[in-house]
């Protein structure tokens, strides 16, 4: 493996780019964040954070014409989440969007831009669908950890594992570079931390699975949002783990990539 490449790639997605978080009216006054599914013309991502998100009204409940500061403040306030590292993923997403600043969340379906093969409930671009909810694919991770009623790092590096094993037998198209590997890792770091303690990435099963299958907060069930801010730098102790129990390998390599100043991945 190449590490100086990966250790880059963290470096992307750990960045600090000291970002100001812009303050943006969200729908949340107005209808008190329950959850209402989509309805027919509204739009959702390959993202459970950020259908989440929308489901509750911190984001537009219609999925369209969400800019960069939408969502920072959507995840601060529903997930108290202050990752620049996600601010930057926000700013990627808006490549998938021919409008100036804002995408719509079905568009970041565009394959290999962040969204990726292996994922842990979504099916491979190449084999169909890669944009809902799948509990086949979801299986992976719903059988993980068995005996005890939580997830954590070293269970999520093991369903990463899973994943691409089953996305390489299965599909010849796979894409598994080092870009892949750290954007996998991350996203799983996430669902360990706003769904459980972001310190010690345990969460549990019952939030986990409600968050994948209904992109729901599991409030009624006793989910709180993190006292904690959830940071890169508690992120990254997550993802540390997860990377370590993932036994990891590409298949391919990427070409570089310059990014930004100083992010050459
Ligand atoms: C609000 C905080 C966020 C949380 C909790 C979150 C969580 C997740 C998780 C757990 C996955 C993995 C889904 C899977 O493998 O089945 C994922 C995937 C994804 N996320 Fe997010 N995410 C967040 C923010 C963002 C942002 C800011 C963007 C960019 C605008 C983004 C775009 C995506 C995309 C495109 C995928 C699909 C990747 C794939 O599985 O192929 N997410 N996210």
């Amino acid at each position: 493996m190449n590490l100086f490449k990966l250790s880059l790639l963290q470096a992307l997605l750990l960045a600090v780019s000291g970002g100001v978080i812009a303050t943006y009216s969200s729908s949340s006054s107005s209808d008190n964040n329950v959850w209402i599914a989509p309805g027919p013309t509204d739009v959702r991502s390959p993202c459970p954070g950020l259908n989440t998100l929308a489901n509750h009204g911190y984001l537009p409940r219609s999925g369209k014409n969400i800019s960069v500061p939408m969502i920072a403040e959507a995840m601060l306030d529903g997930f108290n989440i202050v990752s620049e590292a996600l601010t930057q993923a926000a700013k990627f997403g808006l490549l998938s969007s021919f409008a100036l600043a804002t995408m719509d969340l079905d568009a970041l379906k565009l394959h290999s831009l962040i969204e990726h093969d292996a994922s842990l409930s979504r099916g491979d671009f190449a084999l169909g669908d890669n944009l809902h909810f799948n509990e086949t694919i979801f299986s992976s991770l719903l059988n993980s950890n068995p005996g005890v009623d939580y997830y954590n790092a070293t269970s999520a590096g093991h369903v990463m594992h899973d994943r691409l094993a089953i996305s390489l037998a299965t599909n010849p198209n796979t894409t598994n570079t080092p870009k892949e590997f750290a954007f996998r890792t991350r996203e799983s770091s996430l669902y360990l931390a706003v769904m459980g303690n972001p310190l010690t990435g345990v969460a549990p099963k019952q939030f986990v699975e409600i968050f994948f299958r209904e992109e729901r907060l599991p409030i009624a069930e006793g989910w709180k949002r993190s006292n904690t801010s959830i940071t890169d730098e508690a992120l990254g102790a997550i993802d540390n783990i997860i990377m370590a129990n993932s036994n990891w390998t590409f298949t391919q390599m990427c070409e570089d990539l310059v990014l930004g100043p100083g992010l050459t991945v």
